[in-house]
């Protein structure tokens, strides 16, 4: 995580911000959530497929 806030947008999953929403996420919501367990984030916070 960058800033930690909310602000940056680098650990953003689907809209939900692990920084803030999470980082605990219910397994309800997390598969939910089109981008998890199919992407993931370079060291810049850019999208990268698994
Ligand atoms: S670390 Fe910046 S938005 Fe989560």
């Amino acid at each position: 995580m960058k800033c930690g806030v909310g602000v940056c947008g680098s650990c953003d999953l689907s809209g939900k911000t692990c920084c803030r929403d999470g980082p605990v996420f219910s397994g309800e919501v997390a598969l939910g959530l089109p981008e998890f367990g199919k992407q993931k984030r370079d060291a810049t916070g850019r999208p990268e497929r698994l």
